[in-house]
């Protein structure tokens, strides 16, 4: 495991997101051993309830039902994963963004309404990836982001569908660390997104909007995410101004851009959607170019050197702002999902085990008493045997001095009859 996922150096050694991945770990064993605690009691209460001890065969039942809540507990946990979903207006770079954050271009992107219905990117330990419909099981192979392309045309899909993408857990460390990544088309393509809420956020532990840096942040972006907070407490969202590159066109009207986007996002995070205090909201805002940052990382991944004169202005500090970015984001999705996702778990688990206590209490307190009455019973009986051996003993003398007697008795009779 060390080998794949910590190995020094890689993206993943220090990664905030370890927490998550050493929880499940830590979850994962503790279930297991509740599971063979409990098949333990089980298989000794029926031992007992044949007839050593009565045992209420309802607690057999009872146990046996905890047994498969733990099996189901247990198949979740290995099923748990931290969810990001991204929203934001159509050709704002959401896909680029999650290409940039899987170190390769994996999603297909480009001009005009590229992304037409959900895309989850998952981890596999398959050695390629593939892709798979909602509602079907047929896989289709994925080399590259047009094999990808490909597989999206031809049937219609519609825009709240789900396609799965499975890509190696090898070439990206988000996705060894069970991280799930969704790319949603364009919150402007379609007014109903209430079903988009219900279907692929409810689960989600962090939004990140992907908004466009040479615009302001839109309406319709904004009562997106009046919708989600009003059926999710306190969602956790990252605002990336995206294509930021372009402000190098016009550096002298850049600063004062630059603060006008900060105070209009940081009204909409700390104000309207009141989840979080203004300087919380200050880690949530980040500058960026995903395209930027998709290049340099795929040249670093090749090994190649990037020379940062290739592109505009300003161009370490908007990479600078996307690493900030992505270290602050694996901090709050780790914490959120291991949070809402693992509790729920404990306090099933603590349940759980609560209830299996007292109910071999019950069993121990019924054994108890019956050893209890089974001694006094001994007891009894052990008084009865002393209070016979002694009679016998007192008989026995008695019958003995009799014996005695009568010998004594005989024995003068006989030496009187010899005399006489
Ligand atoms: P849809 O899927 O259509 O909703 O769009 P999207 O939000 O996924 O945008 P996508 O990632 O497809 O990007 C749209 C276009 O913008 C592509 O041609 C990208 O190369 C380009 N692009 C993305 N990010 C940036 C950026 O930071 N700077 C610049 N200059 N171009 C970008
Ligand atoms: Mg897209």
């Amino acid at each position: 495991e060390e080998h794949i996922a910590g190995a020094k150096g890689s993206p993943g050694a220090g990664s905030p997101l370890r927490i998550f991945s050493q929880a499940k770990k830590k979850i994962n064993e503790i279930f297991a051993e509740l599971d063979s605690q409990v098949k333990e009691s089980t298989s000794f209460l029926q031992r007992i309830s044949s007839g050593i001890i009565p045992v209420d065969l309802n607690l057999v039942e009872d146990v046996q039902k905890r047994h498969g809540k733990i099996r189901g507990i247990s198949e979740m946990v290995k099923r748990d994963h931290m969810k990001v979903v991204f929203f934001g207006r159509t050709s704002n770079g959401k896909s680029t963004v999650i290409n940039a954050m899987l170190r390769d271009r994996i999603l297909p992107s480009g001009i005009g309404h590229t992304t037409n219905c959900f895309i989850q990117v998952e981890g596999t330990d398959d050695v390629e990836g593939y892709a798979m419909k909602e509602g079907s099981t047929e896989r289709y192979g994925i080399k590259s982001v047009t094999s990808l392309s490909h597989a999206l045309s031809g049937e219609h899909l519609s825009e709240e569908s789900l396609v799965r993408l499975a890509w190696p857990k090898s070439k990206c460390f988000l996705l060894r660390e069970d991280v799930v990544l969704v790319d949603s088309p364009g919150i402007d393509v379609t007014p109903d997104t209430d079903t988009w809420i219900d279907k692929y956020c409810l689960d989600a532990d962090v939004f990140v909007l992907v908004a466009n840096a040479e615009s302001t942040l839109m309406q319709a972006e904004k009562n997106f995410f009046h919708k989600v907070a009003s059926k999710l407490s306190k969602p956790n969202v990252f605002i990336l101004n995206n294509r930021w590159d372009a402000s190098a066109n016009e550096p002298e009207y850049m600063e004062e851009v630059r603060q006008q986007h900060l105070a209009r996002n940081l009204e909409f995070l700390n104000k309207e959607l009141a989840g979080i205090s203004r300087e919380q909201a200050l880690e949530r805002v980040y500058f960026v170019s995903a395209k930027e940052v998709l290049l340099t990382y795929q040249k670093r991944e090749k090994g190649e050197p990037v020379n940062p004169g290739m592109f505009p202005e300003g161009y370490l500090m908007r990479m600078q702002d996307f690493e900030t970015f992505e270290r602050k984001f694996q901090e709050t999705l780790s914490e959120s999902a291991v949070r809402t996702k693992f509790e729920h778990h404990t306090t099933q688990g603590k349940e759980i085990v609560k209830g299996m206590r007292s109910l071999l209490e019950t069993v121990f307190d019924t054994a108890s008493t019956l050893r209890n009455t089974q001694g006094d019973e001994k007891r009894r009986q052990e008084s009865v045997l002393q209070m016979k051996s002694t009679h016998y003993q007192s008989l026995k003398n008695e019958y003995k001095e009799k014996v005695d007697g009568l010998c004594r008795k005989a024995a003068e009779e006989i030496v009187r009859g010899f005399k006489e």
